[in-house]
């Protein structure tokens, strides 16, 4: 309704003085101020030499030509949208398959150092809770998605390994090395994300991002490399049993 109105400022309007009550005093003041003409070519009243500011209400001026009015009424589209550009949906899209697909790996983990002749119980703990926590930002991004007026797009995720044994490097350390690259990936994605939200000038998107993401991402990056470094000290055997016993000591302190 308000963006239907034929003048800015009706109060202020010389056709409607005849049919509404008089103005207040302070408007009465307002109305009887000379009036200037600004550079921008609105005429605004002045008092002194100083333009009076709130007395012309610009806003709505600039609401009946700016896209603010365009409320959508097609039922297929968002009314929500606003400034959030097709390459940041599509780069939402791509990040959410991204995050899938690392939980997926690791969730193929899980799925490893749970079996009877492996039974590394504190890296299948580890991997179901890295599993879980990458589809948490699978699910984080696809809610910003919707926030935004978007619409999520869930890609093909690929088929991840089932063995992750190595003849040198072992089982576990195999793992985590392969983990510490997913989490180096994935933070190369989200700084490509991050550098779309700059070029379409979103400075929602991009404090989205870096919020949620960026310092998260960096945490898991160093917590992970330590873990590749600890398991380069203790070799395949025995130390893998107590670095496996520590990563369940971890998770029940944490409970
Ligand atoms: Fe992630
Ligand atoms: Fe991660």
């Amino acid at each position: 309704m308000l963006l239907k109105a034929s003048h800015p400022l009706p109060l202020l309007s010389p056709t409607s003085s005849e049919a509404s009550p008089p103005p207040p005093a302070s408007l009465r003041l307002a109305l009887s101020l000379p009036k200037v003409q600004t550079r921008r070519g609105r005429v605004v009243a002045a008092s002194g030499g100083h333009v009076i500011t709130g007395v012309v209400f610009e806003p709505f001026e600039e609401l009946k030509h700016s896209e603010l009015c365009l409320v959508p009424t097609a039922p297929d589209q968002s009314l929500a949208r606003q400034k959030y550009a097709d390459d940041s949906e599509a780069a939402i899209n791509l990040q959410i398959n991204v995050e899938y697909n690392a939980s997926y790996v690791y969730h193929a983990m899980f799925a490893y150092f749970d079996r009877d002749n492996v039974a590394l119980k504190g890296l299948a703990k580890f991997f179901k809770e890295s599993s879980e926590e990458e589809r948490g930002h699978a699910q984080k991004l696809m809610e910003y998605q919707n926030k935004r007026g978007g619409k999520v797009k869930l890609l093909p995720i690929i088929s991840p390994l089932t063995e992750f044994d190595h003849p040198e490097k072992g089982d576990a350390l195999h793992a985590m090395e392969l983990a510490l690259s997913i989490e180096k990936l994935t933070n190369e994605k989200l700084l490509s994300l991050h550098k779309v939200a700059q070029k379409c000038n979103d400075a929602q998107m991009s404090d989205f991002i870096e919020t949620e993401f960026l310092g998260e991402q960096v945490e898991a990056i160093k917590k992970i490399a330590e873990y590749v470094a600890q398991l380069r000290r203790v070799g395949k055997g025995h130390g893998v049993w107590h670095f496996d016993q520590m990563l369940l000591d971890e998770g029940a302190a944490a409970a």
